[in-house]
Parts: structure tokens; sequence; C-alpha cells
């Protein structure tokens, strides 16, 4: 291996450079992409400068493009034999395009260099995560109107409480998965800055374009301050956790439904074949394997949020041990993203059994309409209450059907407002 930071009398301990570098070749594998982006536009912004000129420049840019497509079919693969994806990029160029290739890394660190790196990968995964909650929503929205009027008993503290309908359960979801978009896109704003020009912390000699820069890599803003660049390493991965643990909540819990709701006890909804596995012993057994795993997604992230948190515990500037922060990243919003994109599958793939939910509702959860029928109709509603309570083997004539068309507050079972869902669901993924 040979390093970009050698100096004539440098000499390297193996055990050592492979504890240096980590994972950190693996996970540069999925960042090099980026990274290649971003030292094309670095490329090219050397020349207003003065540090290239324009044929060197396109020298420079028609070797990352050719390194780009060579990493994306397979041709290229970033191993051991480079320290991580950064030394890659310069020593790729520099066996191309010999002098030329050298010439890149002025103006820059190795420490902007990751941070532009990660940026542009988060706001790709953002974008990608709010598709898969654009999906999400759309299943649930789909079933919530499938499954509009389906009665369904209601729970609070898993107890019966009044009853409902599969469309409110299936709305609820919808509505969660609109409002993750909404975060995952104001996320994706709140990373857009470009930390690229701003080196190991302090900044160059050099009038670099970085607005130039900047915009050639989409970027809303510079990421100003070069300090604050490096302070932020992992400050943005939490941010993008924070969204990646709110989607997985309610994965977990629209997981923790189904698996309740799957048992012979419940016996609500069925799974197809393709979402369950058997058992190696019990010949029975047809197991929620992938919902249970999706319930689990979210300790993932968690995990990888603690891990970071614990790493940043620094002071200011760039710190090694920031390296320690990008497997767990990377790892968690990549399992997010497969966790999500199962979701729709599993939601498409309930049946429900109408008779079950039905036949289930019991007679006492009728209690809350009878009370509120009283106070409507004159009586002060704890009167009626007391009164209902004393009573509830007498609540009179009550349908499921009747009870879930009566619910007619906004958002209630007989008003779930699907067309309003809709409408905010194609403004945010038209
Ligand atoms: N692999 C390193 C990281 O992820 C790249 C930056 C190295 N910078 C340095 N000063 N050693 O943090």
């Amino acid at each position: 291996m040979t390093f970009l930071w050698a100096k004539s009398t440098t000499q390297v301990d193996d055990t050592v450079q492979r504890f240096l570098a980590g994972e950190d070749v693996h996970w540069d594998q999925m960042l090099l992409p980026f990274d290649i982006r971003a030292s094309i536009a670095h490329a090219r912004g050397l020349v207003k400068p003065g540090l290239l000129t324009d044929a060197q420049a396109s020298a420079m840019v028609a070797a990352l493009d050719e390194l780009a497509q060579a990493h994306a079919s397979g041709a290229f693969v970033l191993d051991a034999r480079f320290e991580d994806g950064h030394s890659a990029i310069e020593s790729v160029l520099t066996e191309r395009l010999g002098e030329i290739g050298k010439r890149v890394h002025a103006g820059r660190s190795r420490n902007d260099q990751v941070l532009v790196a990660l940026r542009l990968y988060m706001r790709d995964r953002l974008d990608k995560l709010v598709n898969h909650l654009g999906a999400s929503a759309s299943a649930f929205l789909l079933r919530a109107r499938e499954e509009e009027f389906t009665p369904m008993p209601g729970y609070t503290h898993l107890q019966q409480a009044v009853p409902s309908s599969a469309g409110l359960w299936f709305a609820a979801f919808a509505e969660a998965m609109i409002d993750n978009a909404v975060l995952a896109q104001s996320t994706r704003a709140w990373v857009d800055s470009c930390p690229l020009g701003t080196a190991a912390g302090y900044g160059v000699p050099i009038a670099l374009d970085r607005e130039g820069v900047a915009a050639e890599l989409g970027f809303a803003r510079l990421q100003v301050n070069p300090m604050y660049a490096q302070n932020s390493r992992g400050k943005h991965e939490l941010a993008v956790l924070s969204v990646c643990t709110q989607v997985l909540l309610d994965v977990r819990r629209f997981a923790w439904d189904v698996s309740i709701f799957n048992t012979a006890e419940f016996g609500f909804v069925t799974l197809p074949d393709a979402l369950t596995t058997g058992s190696s012993i019990m010949p029975n057994k047809r197991n929620p394997d992938v919902v249970e795993l999706l319930r689990a997604a979210c300790g993932r992230v968690l995990g990888a949020t603690t891990e970071i948190a614990s790493v940043l515990s620094l002071p200011s500037g760039y710190h090694r041990d920031l390296q320690a922060t990008k497997g767990p990243f990377l790892h968690a919003v990549e399992h997010t993203l497969s966790a999500l994109a199962l979701v729709p599958t599993v939601v498409k793939g309930l049946t429900l059994r109408a008779d079950r939910m039905r036949q289930a509702i019991q007679q006492e959860t009728y209690a809350t309409d009878r009370a509120i029928e009283l106070a409507r109709s004159g009586l002060p509603f704890r009167e009626a209450y007391r009164q209902v309570a004393e009573q509830l083997d007498q609540l009179g004539e009550h349908t499921p059907e009747a009870s879930v068309k009566a619910r007619v507050s906004a958002g209630a079972c007989a008003d779930l407002r699907l067309d309003e869902l809709t409408a905010r669901l194609s403004s945010i993924c038209p």
C-alpha cells in the first residue's frame, strides 16, 4: 500500500495500517461515486484560481468519468490496495494522467472530501427515502379506501374500547408516512450545504470558487465556516438517522399490530406465503419473519445513533475518531431503505378477515356511543356516562356498521378524509 501522506522516510507497519483503515475501504466503496462527482466539480473549480488549465481539468474530468464507469460496472473495486476512497481517486488519476493527476488535491483535504461525499450520499438517500415513503403512504391509502367501512375493534391499552374500522387503521399509517416524507424533505433541505473548499478545517490561501463548485453539485448553499464543517461531521448523520428513526418507529408499530392481528387468537389478518417462513422442526408453522424483521429494523438505527453520538464527544476540528461514525451511519441508512421498501408489499399482501374482526367487537364497546347519544338528547355527559356505566347490559340495538358510519368527526371512521391525505401526498411526491 502507498499513502498520500507518505514522506521519503515513512515506514508503515501493516498491523497499524490495517487498524487505521478499519472497515473504511469497505464503506468508501459506497461513497466512491459521490466522491468522484465531487472531485469532478473540484477539478473544474481549480481552473478559475489558476491551479489547473482548462485542458488539464478536462483530462482530469475524463479520467474521473472513466473511473466512475469502471466502478459502476465492477471493473474497478476499491480494496485494501488503497487506504481509503480518497487515496484511490488520487492514485488512479496519477496512474492515468501522471503529473496532471498529482494536481488534484490542491486546495482540498480528505477532511472536506469525505464530508462532501457523505453530504451527497445523504441527499441521494433522503430522496430515495421520500420516494419509498410515498410508495408506503400510497399502499396504506389504497387499503384504507378498500376497507373504508370494514368494522374492526378499536383498542386502548390493548383492551377493546370502541368499534372502529380497518380503514381508520390503514389511514393512520398513511398519514404517518406522509408526515415522515415531509420530515425527510425538510432534513434534506437542512443538510443541503456544501462543505467542499473548507479543506482541513481552516480554509486555504487560494481564492477557491466555492460557490461555483457548490452550484455544480446542486447544493442550496455553502457550509460557510470551515471549522463548523468539520464539527458538523456526525451532527448531520444524526439528523438523517433521526428521520430514519421516525420512519422505523412507525414501521415497528405497524409490524407489531400485524403480528398480533395474525395470531390464532385474534385472527384478523393473514399473510401471504411469500411473507412467511416455515419452522425447521414444527411442520405446522407459518411464521411472520418478514414482519418481525421489519419490527427489529428500528433497533439498528437506534444502535447506530447511540454509537455515533458516543464518538462525537470531541473538541473542535477533525479527529480520526470521526471515521468511526461512517460505518454505523451507512449501515443504518441502507437498512432503513431496504426495510421500508418491503412495507408496501406487506400492506398489499395482507388479507383481512372481516368476519373475525366484526365478531370480535364486544357489545360493551357501544357504551361510549350510547353515552354520547344521551348527551346529544340533553343529558349532561357525566350523568349519561354514569347511567350507561350502571347499565352496560342495556345498551340497545347497535351494529358495528352503524357505529362506524356514525363516527362523523373529521378524520374518524365515517370521514377518514382520504382525499385530503391523498392531496397532501401528491404535493410531496407528485
Ligand atoms: N477515512 C477518513 C475519515 O473517514 C478520511 C479523512 C482522513 N483525514 C485525516 N486527516 N486522516 O474520516
